[in-house]
């Protein structure tokens, strides 16, 4: 069924918004992305005998399941439901795998527990359903349940976050590159403070979580071109706003008068430090004394950007399920499909700055956001 896959394509945004079947082919490369750490695999999946075979049943007109009325099952281990980023992508999985758009979804909130998450997987397997998609809480653990679901032949598409497991051991990755994210936010604030000293605070997202790996790398590759900074803490916040207010409370009492830029792994996180800041009477934002940098650019956390209470928020985009789609149905109907998709991220800052790296944010912008 599977035909050979074809090498790193770099997805827009808004070609995470199309609809099913769009040519991804076609798509503009997003510019300064680096490839993400999981690699095309080798040219072909399929044997070239098995390949010869589905040419034959695709030049037969054989159609996709979905387009020819039959249900594709799939089921997706989502990683919980920490933040408004995960309910926007939850909501868009379920939009894109629609029963009308001939679908059966069996969507698992995992709530952060990796061990719930190998459970869903495996129970996806048991019941022999057509795809499986993973979004991983963690890396790293992956290797004997892919082995499982190679075993019972059915395709994986591992979605949103990376895993350690090479590239061989699943069909197809979709996702935002996390590393770039953490050097635009250091790539930004090293423009905005223009040499003066930093002394950083840091609250990470859930532990062993790619999309805290390679932010916590992404802007460390930055901070350590600069001297004048200094990264007091970095502590986990776990993507939730509670997460982040305990944190923050903790990092006040340590470091009460010494900091001048929190960085938050999301805007949830971002949420719970300004809670903090604010009951111990500390200023933030663009007319305050600690600079906020946060991920997501969310609905909400684009509104903290333009009222300029968040200095810096860099987009980690979660409408992903229609790409997802996109390699599933040419999976099904036995085509080339991407190995590697890439949904690609801007960045937003407060009214008042000007950014090579971020765009100004404006109400028009604000309006726009629909997650
Ligand atoms: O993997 C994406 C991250 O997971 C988002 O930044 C965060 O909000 C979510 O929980």
């Amino acid at each position: 069924m599977l035909r050979k896959k074809l090498s790193v394509l770099l997805a827009t945004a808004m070609v995470a918004a199309a609809v099913v079947g769009c040519g991804g082919a076609d798509q503009a490369a997003a510019p300064a992305a680096e490839a993400p750490a999981a690699e095309a695999p080798a040219e072909d999946a399929a044997p070239a005998d098995d390949a010869a075979a589905e040419d034959a049943a695709a030049d037969d007109g054989a159609e996709a399941p979905a387009a020819s009325g039959d249900v594709i099952t799939v089921g997706y281990a989502q990683v919980g439901h920490e933040s408004d980023w995960r309910t926007a992508n939850t909501q868009n999985y379920q939009d894109v795998f629609s029963a009308e758009n001939g679908y059966e979804l069996s969507l698992i909130d995992c709530d952060n527990d990796n061990a719930v998450q190998l459970e869903a997987v495996r129970n996806f397997i048991t019941q022999q359903l057509d795809y499986i998609i993973i979004a991983p809480i963690e890396t790293a653990g992956w290797d004997t349940v892919l082995q499982e679901a190679q075993d019972a032949g059915i395709p994986v598409i591992i979605a949103d976050r990376e895993i350690d497991a090479g590239a061989d051991m699943y069909d197809a990755w979709v996702g935002t590159n996390t590393k770039n994210e953490g050097i635009t936010a250091g790539n930004w604030l090293a423009e905005y403070l223009n040499g003066e000293e930093a002394n950083i605070l840091v609250i990470e997202g859930s532990v062993g979580a790619s999309a805290t790996l390679g932010r916590s790398e992404g802007f460390n590759e930055v901070a350590a071109q600069h001297s004048e900074w200094k990264i007091l803490d970095s502590q986990s916040g776990d993507f939730t706003q509670d997460g982040g207010q305990e944190v923050m409370e903790s990092f006040i009492k340590s470091y009460e008068g010494q900091f001048n830029v929190v960085v938050c792994h999301n805007d949830n996180e971002a949420y719970g430090a300004m809670d903090a800041m604010k009951a111990a009477g500390i200023t933030y934002g663009v007319d305050g004394d600690v600079i906020i940098i946060s991920f997501d650019a969310t609905h909400d956390g684009l509104q903290y950007t333009l009222d300029g209470a968040i200095n810096c928020n860099v987009e980690c985009n979660p409408i992903q399920a229609a790409v997802v789609a996109e390699v599933i149905q040419k999976m099904h109907n036995g085509e080339d499909y991407e190995a590697t998709t890439l949904v690609n991220d801007e960045a937003f800052v407060a009214p008042g700055i000007e950014s090579q790296y971020a765009t100004t944010m404006t109400e028009e912008i604000l309006a726009g956001r629909a997650y």
